[in-house]
């Protein structure tokens, strides 16, 4: 995973040490895709504490496996989850030049009504909020 999440994420993945303890913690909330030989991508996400709530922390595929449907497989796969568990809302953040992961969402019916929030991550580290409900 941290593989997968390097080459996704190239500037900004997750340390070692915090991937490692959130999968620890939050083992059934952690889908991934093999083929076998390795990793072709993974999904993260979790709920807030009333369980009304989920946020999309991570997606991730390969880059030689993108295009091919995958990254679509796993968002259907966490919502039909969700959907069984009651979630009323799930939310993410994207970075706004994310042309891919932003068409993929909307697909899935995420909507932007909140805009971009600028400096959410940190100086210059704007991102748009989707929400979905469920
Ligand atoms: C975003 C990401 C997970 C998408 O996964 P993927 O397996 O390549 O996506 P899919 O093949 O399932 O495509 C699903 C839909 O996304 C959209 N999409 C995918 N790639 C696209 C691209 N390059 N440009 C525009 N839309 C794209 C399309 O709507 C596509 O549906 P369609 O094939 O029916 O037209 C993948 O590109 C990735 O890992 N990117 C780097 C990490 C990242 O940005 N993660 C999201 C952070 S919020």
């Amino acid at each position: 995973m941290l593989r997968v999440d390097k080459d996704a994420f190239p500037e900004d993945p997750y340390p070692p040490f915090i991937l490692r303890q959130l999968i620890e913690i939050h083992v059934d909330r952690t889908l991934v895709l093999d083929d076998g030989e390795g990793l072709l991508g993974y999904v993260f996400f979790v709920n807030t504490s009333d369980g009304y709530v989920s946020w999309i922390m991570s997606l991730a595929i390969i880059p030689h496996q993108r295009g091919h449907g995958l990254g679509r497989r796993l968002m259907v796969e966490v919502l039909r989850r969700l959907r069984t568990e009651g979630v009323r809302q799930v939310r993410l953040t994207v970075e706004p030049a994310n042309t891919a992961a932003i068409t993929l969402y909307r697909t899935l019916g995420f909507s932007s009504e909140d805009g971009v929030a600028k400096d959410y991550f940190g100086p210059g580290e704007h991102r748009l909020l989707m929400t979905l409900a469920l």
